[in-house]
């Protein structure tokens, strides 16, 4: 099968496309034959070495595609089913999933990739972070993948938003229901005029939680996925994925209610997931970028 691949840690040109051996599901995974697989921010900090790896190493983590082998002790899935999930380097042919849900009706394969990682980052981060109905929740960075889950789960919720994005963003966050800001200078002063703030979320890392503190009054209500100098600040970072199967059954019920939506920024052939890398990498985003096999 065809595969991507890297030998050596770099820039996206260290991806190649390989001739591999075609992956077995063991206990409790099932094998799908890939039809997408969304693109991550972690993908290509895999690919540059901030995580550890062996090297020859795949890429992907999300994928959408048909299930074609079930691995020992699986129940209620069966070949032939479409289904979206996380697993194993699945920008590739065929892909072993560690978990998985059904594509909801009316969501194509390509849609159907750029949920999984998303959809569990944003229902962990909101979940740790504790804004409540009725409460203001300001998230910096709220126009990618986790921003836009984000916005749409604290609408769902009752929680209102003020959401942070360049200026080519401002009217897709209030689309998703946030009051929209522009980052960069005189960012805090902006967000301050729009009234007290509950808590606050990190998800761009652009060097703000000094501000997130101040602006809430209180390090604890301040959660990052992305700023690793959370704890000069006080601030809990969060990059556990937790349980990924009940965060993809959530996303099925709140995509079918029609109160998640994560649109398909651009999509890109297998061939070309080292320029999927390199957008991703350049840190602008509306929404999600998927490999289509
Ligand atoms: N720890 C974890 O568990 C975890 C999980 C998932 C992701 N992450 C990390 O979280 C980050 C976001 O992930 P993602 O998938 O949402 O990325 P993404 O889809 O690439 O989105 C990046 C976002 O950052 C915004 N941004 C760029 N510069 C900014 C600035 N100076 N101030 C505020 N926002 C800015 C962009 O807005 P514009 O496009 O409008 O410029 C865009 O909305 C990545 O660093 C990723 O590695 C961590």
């Amino acid at each position: 099968m065809k595969k991507i691949s890297f030998s050596e840690h770099g820039g996206p040109d260290v991806l190649r496309l390989v001739d591999a051996d075609e992956p077995h599901p063991g206990p409790g995974q099932v094998r799908v034959a890939v039809r997408a697989a969304g693109v991550n921010p972690f993908d290509w900090r895999v690919r540059e070495g901030q995580f550890p790896v062996d090297l020859p190493a795949g890429t992907g983590l999300d994928a959408a595609g048909v299930v074609d082998e079930v691995g020992a002790g699986v129940d209620g899935v069966a070949v032939g089913d479409r289904v979206f999930g996380e697993g194993i380097d699945t920008c590739a042919e065929f892909a072993v999933l560690t978990a998985w849900a059904p594509i909801p009706e009316g969501l194509s394969f390509e849609e159907a990739a750029g949920y999984p990682s998303v959809v569990e980052t944003a229902l962990r981060v909101l979940r740790e972070v504790g804004a409540e109905a009725g409460q203001t929740l300001l998230v910096s960075g709220a126009s990618g993948g986790v921003g836009s889950a984000v916005l749409q789960i604290a609408r769902d919720r009752g929680v209102r938003v003020i959401g942070t994005a360049s200026a080519a963003n401002q009217d897709y966050l209030r689309d998703l229901g946030a009051v929209a800001t522009t980052y960069g200078d005189g960012w805090a002063e902006r967000v301050r005029a729009l009234g007290p703030v509950d808590a606050a979320l990190d998800l761009a890392g652009a060097g703000v939680l000094a501000d997130l503190v101040a602006l809430t009054g209180d390090p604890s209500k301040v959660i990052t996925i992305a700023d690793r100098a959370a704890s000069e600040h006080g601030v809990r970072f969060s990059g556990a994925a937790h349980d990924v199967p009940a965060a993809l059954a959530t996303a099925v019920e709140l995509i079918t209610r029609g109160a998640l939506r994560i649109p398909v920024e651009r999509s890109y052939p297998l061939a070309e997931t080292a320029q999927a890398h390199a957008d991703s990498q350049a840190g602008h985003a509306r929404g999600r970028r998927v490999v289509v096999v």
